[in-house]
């Protein structure tokens, strides 16, 4: 029977409820991580936990875990079901509580939950490269806090899905920022650019071991705004996050990205993110 961990107890699935008048369903007043396991090992996991916790901070949501809690009880929940290759969803709410827009006073005790999914890496895209397309951010203007309130990005993914596309990549009046759950990067004269990790994008875990591989080899990481037409015009652009990794596009808005084909710093980088894959999972 798959466990669901909900606050610190595993139940079966069947068992697993939230009440109708919880905030994270009524005002999606919550906060969430994704963690990916390779291999039976989490990867990145102190880098989500510590991103979960920020969240937290940042919404004004008071928690007990620690990284090292949360590292613990998602271990357990991947063994009972035994996940060995696949991901973590952690979300926790601010409670449940009578509807009423401002925080419940006393607070309420938080809710978490958490579920697995088998994942395996998505080997042929990741070879073969993505299309994209392109639309509106219409998100509110702190997407550095991992809330569970995706509307906008589910609008985006949702126009993707209708195009075809692997993934929606907004802007905001021509600038891009991010994908609708990735991160977005363009290649031009082998150094690397994409949207600064301030309050118009999520700062994706992803998104940093690609900036440790740059500094690994040498590349240039450029933590700069750019264009629509910047992006167009690249040698080769990139996706990143925890299930797509280090996605290559191929095609934007129906026009191929320079040949067609993946080039070689995006090689490059794949190849040290799969080093990363190895030291970083335990
Ligand atoms: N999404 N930007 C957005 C809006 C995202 O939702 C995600 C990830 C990322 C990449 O972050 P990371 O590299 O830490 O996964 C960027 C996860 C995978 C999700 O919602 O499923």
């Amino acid at each position: 029977m798959t466990k669901i961990l909900v606050n610190d107890i595993l139940v079966d699935e069947q068992d697993a409820k939230v009440a109708y008048n919880d905030r994270g369903y009524n005002f999606g007043d919550g906060i969430y991580e994704y963690v990916r396991i390779y291999d039976n090992k989490l990867f990145t996991a102190k880098e989500h936990f510590e991103r979960l916790l920020r969240s937290a901070q940042e919404i004004g949501l008071d928690i007990d875990y620690t990284v090292e809690s949360l590292t613990e009880v998602v271990r357990k929940l991947a063994e009972a079901n035994g996940v060995t290759d696949g991901g973590v969803y952690l979300q926790i709410t601010r409670g449940a509580s009578p509807r009423d827009h401002a925080f419940p006073t006393p607070p309420v005790e938080p809710v978490l939950t958490a579920f697995t999914k088998a994942y395996e890496r998505p080997l042929d895209k990741l070879e073969n490269g993505v299309s994209v397309v392109t639309t509106d951010d219409i998100r509110w203007l702190r997407c550095d806090i991992k809330s569970l309130n995706l509307l906008g990005n589910v609008l985006a993914k949702e126009y993707a899905t209708k195009y075809n596309a692997e993934e929606a990549i907004q802007h905001r009046e021509g600038t891009v920022t991010e994908g609708a759950s990735s991160n977005v990067f363009a290649i031009k004269d082998g150094a690397v650019y994409t949207h600064p990790a301030n309050n118009l994008i999520l700062n994706g875990i992803t998104r940093r071991v690609i900036q440790w591989v740059c500094d690994d080899e040498g590349i240039t990481f450029n933590e700069e705004a750019f264009s629509l037409d910047f992006l167009k015009a690249a040698d080769e652009v990139i996706i990143s996050s925890t299930s797509a990794e280090v996605m290559p596009v191929v095609k934007i808005d129906g026009e191929t990205v320079n040949d067609g084909k993946v080039g070689s710093v995006t090689r490059k980088l794949q190849a040290g993110f799969d080093r990363y894959i190895e030291s970083h999972s335990h």
